[in-house]
């Protein structure tokens, strides 16, 4: 049974959060002299001289409506890694707690984990690249904290199955974070509108993948109003800078661009597939929900080296597990798309010659 309660760190149940000017004052006011600011100003814009909202209010209103979940239900961090980091400092006791990952994946639930002295279990996906869930059953026992499930999946691109995904929520006691960063680009639905069922369910989604905004640090956390009361507890009190939060309502108010480019990502995603698949070298494109896609390829560090000199930046995986010969391809701009593809052409043909 799940139990918020004994779940948090006895630490953080005990805590007496940082109380900041403005928590203790937050109305409207004609002189501020409770925060020690500068009064006169800053070199910049002049409203960057006052301390920003620790709520961010405004940009969770924004965010609620385009998402349709209360702004209670959610929280705001300095990136998703932020939101990661403090699922681990809300939940786990270092040297005591573990929490199981699902390679490959996002390295950060692991790095986060090792910051934190947190043990690691790994559970690999299977060949399908989908959870192995009688492996992960075989993990869990009542030190297991949280089970990371990041679907689309980076860096295979992969939606996991939602049956499996269930499977999980519904027999875990502990926290379910589902890592839905690519979600926007995905083909299967988020687990947002879940929240309600399952109390254990944490969702993280970012501005920095379809919103474009990976430059100034906003990532979200999903959960219940519990939940999200103790993350506030725990963050540090002013998190998200002013000037991230005006540019984030700026942006939320252009929702249809977003769209938009969703849209045309998509497409040019799905037109690369069909033009990697047609290239000798390369022996499987796999299926993606994401912004890029995963392309195992001959020789593929060389392919790596070869880009690097036509000045093309791409991931090389090939080190990581399931992931041999793999080099990782975010989707660029059609202009992009046309050099990486034409690099590639000629690497094939220098091949030939040879
Ligand atoms: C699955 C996944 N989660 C989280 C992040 C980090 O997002 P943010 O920029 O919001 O910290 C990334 C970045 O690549 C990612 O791939």
């Amino acid at each position: 049974m799940f139990d918020l309660n004994n779940l948090i760190r006895k630490n953080i149940k005990n805590l007496a959060p940082y109380s900041s000017a403005r928590d203790e004052y937050s109305g409207e006011a004609k002189v501020y002299l409770d925060a020690n600011e500068n009064s006169l100003g800053s070199p910049l814009v002049r409203w960057y001289n006052r301390y920003p909202d620790p709520y961010q209010w405004k940009v969770k209103e924004a965010v609620s409506a385009i998402k349709n979940i209360s702004p209670r239900n959610i929280f705001l961090g300095n990136g998703s890694d932020e939101c990661i980091d403090i699922l681990y400092r809300t939940f786990c006791n270092p040297g005591q707690d573990n929490v199981i990952i699902c390679p490959p994946t996002y390295g950060m639930y692991e790095v986060s984990a090792n910051i934190n002295d947190i043990e690691v279990r790994v559970a690999p996906l299977l060949n399908d690249f989908q959870l192995n869930l009688a492996h992960i059953e075989t993990l869990i026992d009542e030190h297991t904290k949280i089970i990371w499930i990041c679907s689309p999946n980076n860096p295979t691109g992969n939606s996991l199955n939602r049956n499996d995904i269930e499977t999980v929520l519904n027999n875990f006691s502990g926290i379910v974070a589902i890592d839905e960063a690519y979600i926007n680009f995905s083909r299967q639905k988020s687990f947002l509108q879940e929240l309600n069922e399952y109390p254990n369910l944490v969702v993280l989604q970012t501005f920095s993948k379809a919103w474009g905004l990976a430059g100034l640090r906003l990532g979200m956390a999903f959960a219940s109003e519990e939940m999200i009361r103790i993350f506030n507890k725990v963050k540090p009190p002013y998190n998200i800078n002013q000037a991230t939060q005006d540019l984030a309502l700026k942006a939320l108010q252009e929702n249809g661009q977003v769209v938009d480019m969703i849209k045309e990502i998509v497409a040019m995603r799905e037109a690369l597939k069909e033009v990697f698949e047609r290239m000798p070298v390369v022996e499987k494109v796999y299926p993606s929900d994401a912004n890029f896609l995963l392309v195992k390829i001959n020789d593929a560090h060389k392919v790596y080296e070869f880009l690097l000199t036509k000045g093309i930046v791409v991931r090389d995986r090939s080190r990581v597990l399931l992931c041999e010969n793999c080099l990782r391809i975010t989707v660029g701009t059609e202009q992009e798309n046309t050099e990486l593809v034409d690099a590639l052409g000629e690497w094939i043909s220098q091949l030939a010659q040879s």
